[in-house]
């Protein structure tokens, strides 16, 4: 066993033939880490999480799951192998009632459905007592919470989620920064990737800095919260975009 539970190295990544997003990155997550990735608006960020996925062509490097070599693995191979993705849009399915959201996070393996049942519910007791509510119908913070439930259902080594504070309103993002602080106080890995910089190295075991799709800086969150370069390269004016949006 690897203490890496994931790893990505030198990943070169991108969409359009001659044209690469991920330029050689490397960031790793430890067996019970709380990993961000901060950086400046197309950094890269989603495209990282998505090639880890499965879901951008990997044109170069390695992607290891608890050692395991699993670059260019399909999503649903990836989902039963034990990473469980967020994206950041359209991550419910807004029709289902939350009971359903959470069978489709298990459709692989229904037999899971009881047991993991019982860890989200444990994790978010205001879910479990509104299960046969429609998705569609709940609050920014609410979906979020729906959605990383949902890929928890498969007991994933390594959650990424990307963006999950994005369009919510200050409060609900503190709330849902906790949300992700507690499934990984439960025990669960976490890749997190947030433009919200600052709240989220707070929570966090170690951040990296992608920058032009390369990682940048790399250090314990409040290490980089207090990297005068990093203050001045990245979360001056991050912090200002986040205040004036
Ligand atoms: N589907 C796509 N096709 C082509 N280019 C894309 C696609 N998605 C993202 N990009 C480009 O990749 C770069 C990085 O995007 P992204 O990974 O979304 O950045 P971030 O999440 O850090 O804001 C941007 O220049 C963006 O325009
Ligand atoms: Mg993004």
């Amino acid at each position: 066993m690897s203490d890496h539970v994931l790893e990505t190295t030198d990943l070169v990544a991108g969409y359009l033939p001659g044209v690469n997003i991920l330029n050689g990155c490397s960031v790793h997550v430890d067996r019970g880490e709380l990993v961000g990735i901060i950086g400046p608006n197309g950094a890269g960020k989603s495209t990282l999480l998505k090639a880890i996925f499965g879901l951008v062509n990997v044109r170069s490097g390695t992607i290891t799951l608890d050692g395991r070599d699993i670059t260019g693995m399909k999503p649903d191979r990836l989902v039963s192998a034990g990473v469980g993705f967020v994206p950041q849009t359209e991550n419910v399915f807004p029709r289902l009632t939350i009971r359903e959201n959470l069978e489709m996070g298990c459709y692989q393996n229904p037999r899971l459905f009881g047991e993991r049942l019982e860890f989200v519910a444990g994790l978010f007791p205001e879910l479990a007592s509104r299960l046969g509510q429609r998705a569609g119908g709940l609050s920014g913070g609410e979906r979020q919470m729906v959605a990383m439930s949902r890929a928890l259902m498969m007991d994933p080594q390594v959650l990424l989620l990307d963006e999950p504070s994005a369009g919510l309103s200050p409060v609900r993002q503190d709330e849902t920064f906790l949300n992700v602080a507690r499934i990984n106080a439960a025990g669960v890995s976490v890749l997190i990737v947030e433009q919200n910089a600052r709240r989220a190295l707070q929570i966090c075991d170690r951040g990296y800095v992608l920058d032009q799709g390369r990682d940048a800086y790399v250090g314990p969150g409040h290490q980089l919260l207090e990297d005068p370069e990093v203050v001045r390269l990245y979360l001056g004016t991050l912090a200002e975009d986040h205040t004036a949006g």
